[in-house]
């Protein structure tokens, strides 16, 4: 008898009670285009009875409209429910499914087999407890097999299933099966795989999906359903230490202060001893509230408010320990990447990173090796492509606290956004921390700003000058610093062209050494300016990131972005240096504006029109704002 009749007939109370206690299995699916997926997760959500009449209504007619399945019914037809998927035949987002049987309770992440997709994978991977990974018996363990599972080792999954898929098209030999079964087994020990069941199983049939298949006698094993409600899941997150990333501080009165959040591991009672990081002050848990009133212990998975005894600062993005079990602080790291951008990952490109509740700033500074998916062999690397795994070294911009990711999911994944389009770009896994800071502390000197300043007679500022190749960037460059001594303002500029002969002669004009050399002109000028000066630097710093991460690093207070605004076409008319000559024709690779990009700034402080404005002007435009931002007198 399935649950839902039970519903009917049985006490309902009763049956609501048993449903709350059963325990919850959370797996994700993954395989290649039409090894199944969706057909599997279609079948179990039908057979557990929770398709309910008009959507088999919808269904049958589907079937015959769209389906792959002749006059059958088409079972993926229930689960993709994109428009795109269904005109495409591929699977594009991640689609939780939730059912529950007698037994347990499950939430099933559909991923996406494509090869563009690894991002949603990762995604529907990172809480999964369980994978099936489904192979087509036809076609055997593929590259795409091999990515998905190594993927699911290094997100910590430790439950896998093989499905041995489409069995009936191979005639349901059992030779077909013991040979993918063993072909698998090395590989999945290789990668740490330990638990792994191996099903042979057609889903589109119903064999060995619910109900043991009279096609294969030879098979002993469980049924995938069977499986999947004994499984024993022992990633006990409530043995682990107490840990909750704070989302917000609760503070709605004077009287109240507590930090909201979900508990991620571990348990927590009122009266224990945690601790906040990075801060590191210490207190003792006061109370857990909830909206159903106050707890006296929490779990992980809860979310709840926790108040502290003493008044200590915590802050959205700290991260509440338990006090004998304390996660590490560190702001440099060895970490598992995936990599899921269209566009390369650039070495030093400033990349917004997600860490539990913290949104901290990043560079990858070393890409160490990228890892052949197939033979596991490890390749020297200076960057990683779409779908591409490596290790790498990474580097946070303030110190956060973390766990291995071995150790903790929450506190040792972290995800890579690009700062510009918003999107996902990467998924890291802390291994651990690169002690190479620990022993390094910024130096607090007594001749500070205030002091220099005065002696100056003016303050430090950045005027950030950016535009093309022959834009007229050095003419106005030189025109402000000339005007600025002749001010007695202490001035100093910084050129593309100067320093591309000395600090950065090793570069070129590739976009990583774009990055590399907009970063180094950077903390130079930072210095210049921290020694008191009106720095003025004039590069093409052809890229948005690189230029927001010199104001962030900056401070906007000191920074003045100058957009010397020339269309192509009149630099390349004006062609001081003969430089367009040269690219038209082939001899001058990466050139901005011809064969590499240049993204304007989108509200600079100064735009200049050099088809309009000369470069006086432009020079009276720039020092009038200095004045007006009480920089010089
Ligand atoms: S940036 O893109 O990294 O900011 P930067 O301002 O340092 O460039 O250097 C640009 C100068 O290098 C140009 O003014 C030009 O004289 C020279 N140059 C040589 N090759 C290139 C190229 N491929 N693209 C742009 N500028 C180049």
């Amino acid at each position: 008898m399935t649950h839902s009749t039970d519903l009917i007939a049985g006490d309902i109370e009763q049956y609501l009670e048993r449903h709350a206690n059963k325990s919850m299995l959370r797996f994700i699916t993954c395989g290649s285009v039409d090894d199944g997926k969706s057909t599997l997760i279609g079948r179990l959500l039908y057979e557990s009875k929770l398709v309910f009449e008009d959507q088999l209504t919808a269904l049958e007619a589907d079937s015959r409209k769209v389906g792959t399945q002749g006059e059958g019914l088409d079972f993926a037809l229930l689960v993709d429910g994109l428009a795109a998927e269904r005109e495409q035949g591929i699977t594009i987002d991640v689609a939780y499914r939730y059912f529950s049987t007698e037994q347990r309770k499950f939430v099933v992440a559909d991923t996406p087999g494509h090869e563009q997709y690894t991002r949603n994978m990762v995604t529907g991977a990172s809480t999964a407890d369980l994978a099936v990974i489904l192979v087509d018996a036809r076609k055997g363990v593929l590259t795409q097999t091999r990515r998905h599972s190594y993927l699911v080792s290094l997100l910590g999954i430790r439950h896998v299933v093989l499905a041995v898929n489409k069995l009936d098209l191979a005639d349901y030999e059992q030779e077909v099966f013991e040979r993918i079964v063993g072909e698998y087994a090395g590989f999945a020990k290789e990668i740490g795989l330990t638990d792994v069941v191996a099903i042979p199983m057609s889903a589109y049939v119903g064999d060995n999906l619910t109900e043991r298949s009279a096609n294969t006698p030879w098979y002993e094993g469980p049924t995938l359903m069977g499986h999947l409600e004994t499984v024993e899941i022992d990633d006990d997150l409530l043995a682990r230490p107490f840990r909750m990333p704070v989302q917000w501080v609760n503070r709605p009165d004077l009287d109240f202060r507590g930090f909201s959040g979900q508990i991620v591991s571990g348990v927590v009672r009122p009266g224990d001893r945690v601790r906040a990081l990075p801060g590191g002050r210490e207190s003792s848990v006061a109370r857990i509230v909830t909206r159903d009133g106050d707890l006296t212990e929490a779990i992980a998975g809860q979310s709840v408010t926790v108040t502290l005894a003493d008044e200590i600062d915590v802050s959205r993005g700290d991260v509440l320990a338990v006090a004998d079990a304390l996660p590490g602080v560190a702001d440099q790291f060895e970490a598992h990447l995936v990599w899921m951008g269209e566009d390369e990952m650039l070495p030093e490109r400033p990349y917004l990173c997600r860490i539990g509740t913290m949104t901290v700033q990043a560079r990858i500074t070393k890409p160490k090796h990228r890892i052949n998916v197939n033979t596991l062999e490890k390749a020297a690397a200076n960057t990683l492509a779409l779908n591409e795994i490596g290790v790498c070294n990474i580097s946070f911009d303030r110190p956060v606290p973390y766990d291995a990711y071995t150790a903790n999911r929450d506190t040792g994944g972290f995800v890579l956004i690009d700062r510009l389009t918003n999107s996902t770009v990467g998924a890291g896994m802390i291994t651990h921390a690169l002690r190479r800071s620990d022993n390094v502390h910024w130096q607090v000197v007594d001749v500070d700003e205030g002091a220099r300043t005065e002696l100056m007679g003016h303050s430090p500022q950045i005027l950030w000058l950016t535009g093309l190749s022959g834009s007229g960037k050095s003419t106005i460059a030189n025109e402000v610093e000339r005007r600025l001594h002749a001010l007695g303002a202490h001035t100093y500029l910084l050129d593309g062209d100067n320093v591309r002969h000395g600090l950065n002669q090793d570069l070129g004009f590739t976009d990583a050494d774009r990055v590399e050399n907009i970063r180094r002109v950077t903390e130079v000028a930072r210095l210049m300016a921290d020694a008191g000066l009106i720095v003025i630097a004039s590069f093409i710093s052809p890229f948005r990131a690189e230029r927001e991460a010199a104001r962030e690093l900056i401070g906007t207070e000191h920074f003045c972005e100058v957009h010397v605004d020339t269309p192509v076409a009149v630099a390349e008319e004006r062609d001081p240096k003969g430089l367009y000559r040269k690219a038209r024709r082939g001899e001058l690779p990466n050139f901005t504006g011809i064969d590499s990009p240049y993204e304007p700034p989108l509200s600079p402080e100064v735009r200049i029109d050099t088809t309009s404005d000369s470069p006086e002007q432009a020079a009276g435009r720039i020092v009038d704002l200095l004045r007006a931002r009480g920089v010089i007198a």
